[in-house]
């Protein structure tokens, strides 16, 4: 173990008085009961120390510069992109070659989906992790994450790398040698001799996957018995309950982290803990581990930033921050997936009813914290999380939502969607709905057929919206040129397996050549998209400021302020014109969107919207 030198020893025990017993004191509640306790939180405190032994000069800069500023990210305005590494670049040494153009966009957050070593065969895009040392070898190696992680920090652009704590791949190393029959990795699992207590579970569980793969067991000749799979049967989910796991997990973050990786993703975070008789989701001792993994990266890297990836209702997510006298000591972010949900749910009715219901009910982060902003990613678009608003609203969940995935997957008369639905059965139920955004906003699949300029409208005030209420909005690979549908016949038989791999293209160089040279409907999207990047980044937009929900006079708009900016997103299919003395709105007031738009700021067009400031 590498020994911290003389000079770096003061700052380690001045990190220690403030965050030690932030990680002591929920390892204490998890693990305090085991035998060995004692001894096992000092290996734990030793391998910190030597990670931070290890720690390369240029991170322990950013560390020390962010220590002071733990809000770096919310006064940097930094803006999001998400993409596959191979879908975006080939490889991650092809990754860097894209630098000019996330520099064109302003952006400074880069997320890469999975690129550590997957699975051999299936491996969910990369989410069945069998190795978190080693890089899927198609994309380059340690070495090459080194390089381009260097390369954006330069470039001011900070790389986001999935952490996927839930579950490892069946070949992962733990996986085999517990298949093996090695009872210390056994332990890493959940293994059951029968379906008894599977049973017991399941009456409370929901799916991830109905159909694809319906329940949360697999039954694994190996393991001579059932190991919990959340996910697909070869995604094993891990057991916290069992302390060596928590300490692997945090190896593989700092080791990432010492790598350069600024950000991560905490995939499926809510699944951490299993307790008979409820979903398995959420619980309590979640909180606990995220709350000691952020200790881990305040004493070692404090530059780091966690992201919770929680598809969950807005009220379960926004406790990913940390509540009570956690307030801020979980997660700095957290994906707003109730709003973008809600978003797409505003577009297909026609009204913004539910988006007005989660945004009036988003709790506003804790200092140093903020949401993910989002309009589409590689996943579907999760139904279930407006459950709560749904039914709250006093309507059935089934009829209303079902008629919202109709809308957007292009299956009632009065749709523009092409979109699909995903996991969604004949049974009545509705999962979710995949597509590009593009292709839901109804924009052409052929760059060449002209766009409606409806369309257009639609996607621009997706992106205004996001752009507007999120701390850290996201374009999701493709979208800034409104790229279409993934078509590639490469990937018909992974479509056919996992539907969300319609919204998994490769970048379209020619459409992106198409787009930067102004031309065709794509250079329309690029320019919007660049506009609102720029806006965004006027300090009269103050991104610490709360988003506040105000009157519009009409059922169809959303009015927001957020410090002295005012949004307005007209989800209509007609033009509206809105109430001016609802909120104040005279001559003093320009829209930065349209400069055209000049006194009719109370006109909104059809899917139109404005982003006011006093002039
Ligand atoms: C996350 C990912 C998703 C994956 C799942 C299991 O939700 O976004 O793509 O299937 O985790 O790892």
């Amino acid at each position: 173990m590498q020994a911290l030198p003389r000079e770096r020893q003061g700052m380690a025990r001045q990190r220690f008085d403030a965050a030690g017993e932030r990680l002591l004191q929920p390892l204490r509640t998890l693990y305090g009961g085991h035998e060995g306790f004692e001894h096992w939180t000092l290996q734990l405190c030793a391998k910190l120390g030597s990670s931070l032994a290890r720690r390369p000069a240029a991170l322990q800069r950013l560390d020390t510069q962010r220590e002071g500023q733990p809000d770096w990210f919310v006064r940097e305005r930094l803006l999001g992109y998400m993409a596959y590494a191979d879908r975006f670049g080939g490889s991650l040494a092809g990754v860097g070659e894209r630098i000019e153009h996330l520099k064109d966009l302003g952006v400074g957050y880069l997320h890469l989906l999975p690129f550590l070593r997957a699975r051999q065969g299936d491996s969910d895009g990369g989410f069945a992790v069998a190795s978190f040392e080693e890089i899927e070898p198609a994309l380059g190696d340690m070495a090459d994450l080194e390089n381009l992680c260097a390369r954006l920090r330069d470039a001011g652009i900070s790389l986001c790398a999935d952490l996927v704590l839930n579950h490892v791949a069946d070949d992962h190393a733990w996986a085999l040698a517990a298949a093996a029959g090695d009872p210390a990795y056994r332990a890493f699992f959940h293994v059951f001799a029968d379906r008894s207590e599977p049973d017991t579970y399941e009456a409370s569980l929901g799916e991830v996957f109905p159909e694809a793969a319906p329940g949360n067991f697999s039954q694994v000749p190996a393991m001579n018995g059932w190991v919990w799979t959340t996910f697909y049967p070869y995604q094993w989910d891990l057991n916290y309950a069992h302390p060596p796991v928590f300490a692997a997990m945090a190896a593989a973050l700092l080791g990432l982290a010492n790598r350069g990786v600024e950000v991560f993703r905490l995939d499926s975070a809510p699944f951490l803990w299993k307790r008979q008789g409820t979903s398995c989701t959420n619980q309590p001792e979640v909180h606990l581990i995220l709350a000691a993994l952020r200790a881990v990266v305040d004493l070692v890297a404090p530059g780091v930033l966690l992201k919770a990836e929680a598809i969950m209702p807005t009220a379960d997510i926004a406790r990913y921050f940390g509540a009570g006298e956690r307030a801020g000591r979980e997660c700095q972010l957290a994906y707003h997936s109730g709003m973008m949900a809600a978003a797409w749910a505003g577009l297909a009715e026609g009204h913004p009813a539910l988006l007005r219901q989660i945004l009036e009910n988003t709790p506003v982060p804790p200092i140093g914290a903020g949401w993910i902003s989002y309009v589409r990613c590689h996943d579907d678009i999760v139904w279930n999380v407006l459950r709560p608003e749904v039914t709250a609203a006093g309507d059935d969940f089934a009829a209303r939502m079902g008629a919202v995935a109709a809308r957007l997957e292009g299956r009632d008369p009065e749709s523009y969607g092409r979109g699909a639905a995903f996991q969604s059965g004949d049974d009545g139920q509705v999962h979710g709905s995949n597509g590009m955004t593009a292709a839901l906003v109804g924009l052409p699949r052929e760059v060449s057929t002209p766009a409606d300029p409806a369309a257009l409208r639609r996607i621009e005030l997706m992106y205004a919206l996001a752009f507007f209420a999120g701390t850290i909005p996201l374009i999701y690979m493709g979208d800034e040129i409104g790229q279409d549908n993934n078509h590639d016949a490469a990937d018909a038989a992974r479509q056919q397996a996992d539907g969300r791999w319609l919204q998994r293209p490769r970048l379209d160089d020619a459409q992106l050549a198409l787009a930067r040279a102004g031309r065709g409907w794509p250079g329309a999207v690029l320019a919007a998209i660049r506009r609102l990047a720029a806006l965004r980044r006027d300090p009269r937009f103050a991104l610490d400021a709360p988003v506040q929900v105000l009157a519009s006079g009409d059922p169809q708009v959303i009015v927001l302020r957020r410090g002295e900016a005012i949004g307005l997103f007209n989800f209509a299919s007609e033009p509206v014109r809105v109430d001016p003395t609802a909120f104040d709105l005279d001559e003093a007031w320009s829209d930065q969107l349209d400069e055209q738009a000049g006194a009719a700021l109370d006109m909104l067009p059809s899917w139109g919207s404005r982003w006011l400031l006093r002039t």
